[in-house]
């Protein structure tokens, strides 16, 4: 089969695509992408006015949107957001996790609570979308994919929260890979490196820190939600039918000079 016979534009006609965190940036971006490719769209996150405003965006590419709200932390509003989601649009053949908190903090004057709370949205919210997943999953011989990022594999300065959050999303992503496969289900990764125009860049890349990650960055530039979006795509498609408990790196090739640079145009900002 050639890659041609396999991404046509109704590739995921009669497929659903469920998305946490999907009114905004990357996965937004991922939503857009399924939706150019026939798939209808659930968006779930906390605020059903931004919800509202990125569906309208996206019946603009002629298939049914979905726009659900409720928080990753509480897994009875997330089985109740996932149940809804497969009475009115059908089981979800993919599911994208991509909720986040974050912010720049150093470890020693970070909360208790300000630790939990990105651990809880990014973690623990991952886990109750994946359990509360899994029999749509099953039935669809579905895929889920996690948003991790390069802080999962080194030590990113003042990310001491979401970098713990985030490797322990990978490691339940391979978990998932090795228990569920036998369902027919396949578990992936995608760690964007640092994307234009979205939240977690202007959080995370202040300043001087732009510069010194596009200065490490191979290919000189900023990512796009598309780019991730179109990974996304493939890791869904029947491209991917055998790649299951993998780590895609999106990233321009950034992860290759480490984090050394980027950590010494962090540190200094937040240190007295
Ligand atoms: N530095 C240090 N601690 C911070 C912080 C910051 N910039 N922002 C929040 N916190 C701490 C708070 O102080 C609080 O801890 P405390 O009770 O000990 O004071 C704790 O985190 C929870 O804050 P709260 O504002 O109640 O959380 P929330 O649930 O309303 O919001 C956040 C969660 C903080 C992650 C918020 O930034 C958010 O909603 N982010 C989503 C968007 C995002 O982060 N996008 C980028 C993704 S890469
Ligand atoms: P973003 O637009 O702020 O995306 C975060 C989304 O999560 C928002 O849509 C938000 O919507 C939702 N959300 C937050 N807390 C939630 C909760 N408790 N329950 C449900 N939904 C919640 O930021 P982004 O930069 O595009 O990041 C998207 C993903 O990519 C994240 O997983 C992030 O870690 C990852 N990432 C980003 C970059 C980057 O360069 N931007 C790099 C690597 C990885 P509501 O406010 O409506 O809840």
């Amino acid at each position: 089969m050639l890659v041609t016979d396999i991404v046509r534009r109704d590739l995921f006609q009669g497929k659903t695509a469920f998305i946490t965190g999907g009114g905004s940036g990357i996965n937004f971006g991922i939503a857009r992408n399924f939706a150019a490719l026939g798939a209808t769209i659930v968006i779930c996150s906390r605020s059903q006015d931004r919800l509202d405003k990125a569906a309208e965006e996206l019946r603009g590419f002629g298939g049914k949107v979905g726009a659900i709200a409720a928080d990753v932390r509480d897994p009875a509003a997330i089985a109740d957001a996932l149940d809804r989601s497969a009475r009115e649009f059908g089981p979800a053949h993919t599911v994208v996790s991509g909720a986040a908190g974050n912010f720049l903090c150093p470890a020693e004057k970070i909360s208790a609570n300000g630790f939990r709370t990105v651990v809880e949205i990014d973690l623990l919210g991952s886990f109750n979308v994946a359990r509360a997943a899994f029999d749509q999953l099953k039935e669809a011989q579905g895929n889920i994919i996690f948003i991790t990022g390069g802080l999962a594999a080194l030590p990113y300065a003042l990310q001491v929260h979401a970098g713990a959050a985030k490797a322990g999303i990978d490691n339940m992503m391979r978990n998932l890979a090795l228990e569920w496969g036998r369902y027919g289900i396949r578990s992936n990764s995608i760690s964007p490196g640092y994307i234009d125009e979205t939240e977690g860049t202007s959080r995370l890349a202040p300043g001087p820190v732009l510069d010194a990650v596009l200065g490490s960055t191979p290919l000189g530039r900023l990512g796009t939600v598309d780019e991730i979006g179109q990974m996304a795509v493939f890791l869904a498609s029947p491209l991917a039918a055998w790649i299951t408990g993998t780590i895609m790196t999106v990233d321009g090739g950034h992860y290759l000079g480490g984090s050394s640079t980027l950590n010494a145009a962090l540190d200094p900002l937040f240190r007295d």
